[in-house]
């Protein structure tokens, strides 16, 4: 019947009956690929709002938070999630997260939808492992800013201020202002939001460190310290006046060509019999009359004396001291140092700013000019009833000669 059909139809009627099947296959197609596309897109929608119940359940049980995506630039400790759109940092317990988010995936991977739906299940299981390893940021004090300094390396000059100040800062929670800022001493009038801005960025945990050396020696500094906030932690490297001295004048003879023997400016009218006290090599190294003033402002268990001599020859032994005083895991050991025998001190392996070997800069660790035996011997003579007078205050004796 069909093919009389076909044999009765003219050339015309026939190319546009093809003409119109074809039509209608085609029509037929798109629409199907259309709804095909349309029914996917629905179980996607699907699965992602699952996801995020599942998030909103995790975020309750594990007492995680979750925030929005936002731009911050300033952070480079933080990673972004950019398939989930929020900022993550590691959390230090996960034991309970990772059972949540065990029972989440599993039940989300247990539902029986599509290929798609199991593929965004399974990324979504990956996400939610992801969260049980990491604490999602949202609370403003998370995200970096300028803090005053909890801490203050306040001197002594000459003591090893910088060396000390290098090897703490290697730990992750220590982060400290590059320069001297000499707020206290220098800038006070600038008030606290000038010194705030010239502390490093700092995120919740962290130390923020500073130091400038001649605060230990300021008359006005400790009431100001004091005054910006009564806990702050002082950190204090002495290291034998003598030696400091002799290492005050060896960097002021090095900006001053024509500077005088130390002999010369360290004793009145020539002989070693009179220690001029007014030189200011001299003056600094009567640490106790210092640690007076301070002790007025803050007690003894905010202070922190640390080894000179021992820093150089143990600087892991010091920062480990100084890492239990600030209340921080012991993170830098031995293993951060190396000692150069060129250079005759320890340097560092890597650090922040450089992850090659190297040593503190060439003004620090000069060799020192010679010095009179008979002068340093003076010298210590005068040193010692102030030294024996420091190391009561301190409950530390430091054995200088
Ligand atoms: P010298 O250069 O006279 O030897 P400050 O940093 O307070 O100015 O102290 C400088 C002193 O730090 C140096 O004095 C040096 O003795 C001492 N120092 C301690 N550890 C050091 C290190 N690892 N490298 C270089 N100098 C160090």
């Amino acid at each position: 019947m069909f093919i009389a059909w076909f044999n009765g139809l003219s050339n015309r009627s026939l190319v546009i009956t093809i003409l119109i099947c074809m039509s209608l296959i085609y029509v037929s197609y798109t629409f199907n690929s259309c709804l095909l596309t349309s029914i996917n897109r629905s179980f996607k929608r699907n699965a992602s709002r699952q996801l995020l119940i599942s998030t909103n359940l995790l975020e309750v049980v594990a007492n995680v938070t979750i925030a929005p995506y936002s731009n911050n630039n300033n952070n480079s400790f933080i990673n972004t999630n950019s398939l989930i759109g929020v900022h993550i940092v590691p959390l230090s317990s996960t034991n309970s997260t990772n059972n949540s988010a065990t029972t989440i995936s599993s039940s989300s991977s247990s539902s029986n939808n599509s290929t798609s739906i199991n593929s965004i299940t399974t990324i979504s299981a990956h996400v939610l492992e992801a969260f049980a390893k990491y604490r999602l940021l949202r609370q403003p004090g998370s995200r970096p800013s300028r803090h005053l300094p909890d801490t203050l390396i306040i001197g002594v000059k000459k003591s090893g201020t910088r060396a000390l100040l290098e090897f703490i800062r290697l730990h992750p929670d220590v982060r400290a202002a590059g320069c001297e800022v000499h707020f206290f001493d220098r800038h006070y009038q600038r008030g606290l939001h000038w010194y705030r801005h010239h502390m490093p960025y700092t995120i919740e945990g962290q130390i923020t460190m500073e130091k400038t050396p001649s605060y230990f020696v300021t008359k006005d500094v400790p009431h100001r310290v004091h005054k910006m906030n009564a806990s702050t932690k002082l950190l204090v490297v002495v290291r034998d006046p003598v030696t400091r001295a002799i290492s005050d004048y060896t960097q002021a003879a090095s900006k001053k060509s024509d500077m005088k023997h130390f002999e010369e400016l360290a004793f009145v009218n020539g002989s070693y019999a009179v220690v001029d006290t007014n030189w200011g090599p001299v003056k600094i190294g009567v640490y106790a009359r210092y640690l007076e003033k301070w002790l007025q402002y803050f007690p003894l268990s905010q202070l922190l004396f640390i080894s000179g001599e021992r820093l150089i020859m143990d600087p892991a032994y010091e920062i480990g001291r100084v890492q239990d005083f600030l209340g921080l895991k012991r993170v830098v050991t031995e293993k951060h140092f190396y000692f150069n025998a060129t250079k005759g001190f320890p340097c560092l392996l890597k650090s922040e700013a450089r992850s090659t070997p190297h040593c503190l800069g060439k003004t620090k660790g000069r060799n020192h000019p010679h010095i009179d035996i008979a002068a340093i011997e003076r010298l210590r003579e005068f040193y010692r009833p102030f030294n024996s007078r420091f190391y009561q205050m301190t409950g530390i004796n430091f054995a200088w000669p």
